[in-house]
């Protein structure tokens, strides 16, 4: 038998859970004093945002809905397939309601662009976007989240719901994976 360690990436922790529960706590703040008493309608990208969004959902007081679309952007390494498709689509209109998109980690912003322009003809009132990581060394397309809870360098992350080939998304901290 093989030794089943010796296969396995270094993983280097760049941001620890407990900062990580701090800054949720004080975008839902934030983003609670944006919308005053209304309802605010969480849109959460499947599958790596849904850790985000159970954590930032709570740390919202007042009214809030979420529902989840499933956008495949990736293949199952670090390399973009270049492709966006809808794998799973909404169950609810948004027409006239604030949305707010939340999303593990705006990079190219090819997928926040291909989805904002969606949601858009869907009429809703407002569309802002709530992104846990921001790697704007990377962007092909002009992207702007209001929400960001840390900007990174260019380095590949799991952890928090962002995978590699599938694996870390259990991670409470954001690391990155080594050579
Ligand atoms: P974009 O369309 O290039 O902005 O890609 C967005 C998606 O790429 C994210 O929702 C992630 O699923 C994936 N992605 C981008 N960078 C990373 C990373 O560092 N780790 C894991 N997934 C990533």
């Amino acid at each position: 038998m093989g030794d089943s360690t010796a296969a396995q990436p270094s993983l280097r922790v760049l941001i620890p859970r407990d900062r990580i529960q701090a800054r949720i706590e004080e975008l839902g703040r934030q983003i609670r004093a944006d919308y005053g008493d209304k309802p605010i309608y969480l849109i959460a990208i499947l599958k790596g945002a849904c850790i985000f969004l159970s954590d930032l959902a709570r740390a919202i007081p007042g009214s809030v809905r979420f529902d989840f679309m499933g956008i495949s952007s990736y293949g199952r390494g670090k390399t973009p397939s270049g492709e966006v498709k809808v794998t799973k689509d909404l169950d609810v209109s948004l027409e006239g309601v604030d949305v707010v998109i939340v999303e593990d980690i705006v990079d190219t912003g090819v997928t926040l662009t291909y989805l904002t322009h969606l949601l858009q003809q869907r009429r809703p009132r407002s569309i802002q976007i709530a992104a846990l990581l921001d790697k704007p060394s990377r962007r092909l397309r002009p992207v702007h989240a209001k929400y960001v809870g840390f900007t990174i360098p260019d380095e590949f992350v799991v952890g928090f719901g962002l995978d590699f080939a599938e694996d870390y998304r259990n991670l409470s901290d954001i690391c990155v994976v080594g050579d």
